[in-house]
């Protein structure tokens, strides 16, 4: 289109009817003034189609960046790659989390002390294998060319020699960012930046991202939902895994349990926070376990789970006794499990709960990834959703056998009896140790008319043959009794009733074992089942 330019014709504008031909010579031919009127359609063509073009282009840039901008806010357009056949977030993962333990006054000495003190209290060996960074290690403001920055006070060295002194240790490192557009403690988050910073914490030497939910952009802006905005983030691990041939981030979703995640976060991530923020206090961790797990149990399993929050064992003033209920409940029900606490310091106590590697082979099963589940609430009547009084008859599936979990998690203080005379100091009925005691098919998984031998997780003592059922002696209140029951054959024979469970037990010739005269605990059932 620049033949006017070739053919040496000035640069004045050609507009349609313009003599700019009347300086060509009159000795010109027919044919050559065919050509030239030819060539001149050509070059008027030739401009239009110019000018078109230019207000096209112009026309389709305002338009682009008038759509462009919540179109980019837009989720990707969908799911892409659901990652799980990578291996990466198989099981629950465990490690170190800088955030219970100090918050935001983090720096690359104290994640290095916790990381050499892990290896020497030997918690690298039994399976603790992150060192995961949470809030606070960047710099207020990214970078001239838009990149988040290592804090420069913080962490002197840079990332990278970091992650290589958490390699050389034995332990893999994990970032932390935020799904908006700041972190929680208003650091960037990664909110229209997701491409570039996982290529960078990967650069970085970085293979988990935790990623939060503050900060969230303005409704026009973002044009989507919980769903939209965690599957920005999960597409560009996806496609950074793709491009760059290595193992996917392990993404772990912290989003505090709003808009159900145990019910979406699967499609995106290995873990997905089932509450608000964790405390180390019993009443938090009760809490937890009766919303976390009462109720969606069903939603963990291998490559994805409910992740319970960072563990409190050794902080605040929780009790030998509370740590190792907090301990058992977040394994046994295969959350990830995350120290967060100042090793240095450590109580021989803690470094024994957080050591236990009998409930750890549970959590880290390779066989079976599912949670255990409550089969009796024990105070409250079934399914009660009750803060404060959980379920605390639980049981699940492992690769060796039944695992049960029987919790005492009544507050010292709500059952108080108050006497009717003043006098006479308030009793607690609750805060005394009691024996639990359970039938063993009131447990999904247990067989009936077999015997089982019975493990405890805590004492690690062999503790006798169980049929029918079994006690736990004076379990104190907060405490925990962590069991595994492995068949041991047929129960004794003759052992009696004939039935462990009552209710619709019919014998051959039609008799049922509840109408001659079975307990009555199964009553209302029975009316409910009669023929
Ligand atoms: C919260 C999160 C905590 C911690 C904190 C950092 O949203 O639940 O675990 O990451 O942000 O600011």
């Amino acid at each position: 289109m620049v033949r006017g330019n070739e053919q040496g014709e000035s640069e004045e504008p050609l507009l349609p009817g313009s003599n700019r031909i009347s300086g060509l010579s009159q000795n010109n031919s027919d044919s050559s003034l065919k050509k030239i009127s030819k060539f001149r359609l050509t070059l008027v063509l030739t401009f239009r189609t110019l000018l078109v073009l230019a207000m096209l282009l112009a026309c389709s840039v305002i338009l682009g960046t008038l759509y462009y901008r919540p179109r980019a806010s837009r989720a990707n357009d969908g799911i892409r790659v659901p990652l799980n056949g990578s291996g990466v977030g198989r099981l629950p993962f465990m490690g170190y989390n800088t955030w219970n333990a100090y918050y935001c006054d983090i720096s690359e000495t104290k994640v290095l002390e916790m990381a050499r003190l892990m290896k020497a209290h030997g918690l690298i060996d039994v399976g603790y294998n992150y060192m995961n960074l949470d809030d606070c290690y960047s710099e207020k403001e990214r970078s001239p060319s838009g990149d988040i920055i290592a804090n420069k006070e913080r962490f002197p060295s840079g990332m990278n020699y970091l992650t290589s002194e958490l390699n050389k240790l034995g332990l893999k490192a994990g970032i932390y960012s935020d799904s908006g557009w700041l972190t929680c403690q208003r650091y960037p988050g990664s909110f229209q930046n997701e491409a570039r910073d996982i290529k960078l914490f990967q650069d970085w030497g970085f293979e988990l991202l935790k990623y939060d939910n503050c900060a969230v952009p303005f409704d026009e802006v973002i044009k989507e939902g919980m769903v939209g905005k965690y599957s920005r983030m999960a597409n560009a691990i996806a496609d950074l895994a793709k491009s760059s041939g290595k193992p996917p981030f392990l993404f772990s979703l912290c989003q505090w349990g709003r808009e159900q995640p145990w019910i979406w976060a699967r499609r995106f991530g290995q873990s997905w926070r089932t509450t608000e923020d964790i405390g180390a206090n019993w009443r938090v961790l009760s809490s937890i376990i009766n919303q976390s797990n009462s109720f969606i149990a069903w939603a963990s399993d291998f490559y994805g789970r409910n992740d319970m929050d960072i563990l409190e064992v050794g902080n605040g003033d929780l009790t030998f006794d509370e740590s190792k209920s907090h301990f058992t409940a977040w394994a046994l029900m295969r959350s990830p499990l995350l120290i967060s606490t100042n090793l240095a310091t450590a109580s021989k106590e803690t470094l024994e709960i957080l050591k236990n590697q009998e409930i750890i082979a549970i959590n880290q099963d390779p066989v079976v990834g599912t949670s255990i589940t409550p089969f009796r609430w024990g105070i409250n009547r079934y399914w009660t959703n009750n803060g404060t009084h959980p379920a605390q008859y639980w049981s699940g599936e492992s690769q060796n056998g039944t695992v049960f979990m029987l919790v005492r998690l009544v507050p010292f203080d709500s059952h108080s009896i108050i006497p009717s005379d003043p006098n006479i100091p308030q009793l607690n009925v609750l805060d005394h140790p009691a024996d639990m005691t359970f039938n063993l098919t009131e447990s999904p998984w247990i067989r009936a008319g077999r015997q089982y031998s019975v493990r405890d997780l805590w004492t690690h003592t062999d503790n006798g043959t169980a049929v029918r059922n079994f006690t736990a002696r004076q379990v104190p209140a907060h405490g925990v009794v962590a069991l595994l029951l492995k068949d041991a054959g047929d129960e004794p024979p003759g052992t009696q009733p004939p039935c462990a469970r009552p209710e619709w037990c019919v014998d051959q010739n039609g008799t049922r074992i509840d109408d001659i005269g079975f307990g009555t605990q199964d009553l209302g059932r029975r009316g409910f089942f009669a023929p």
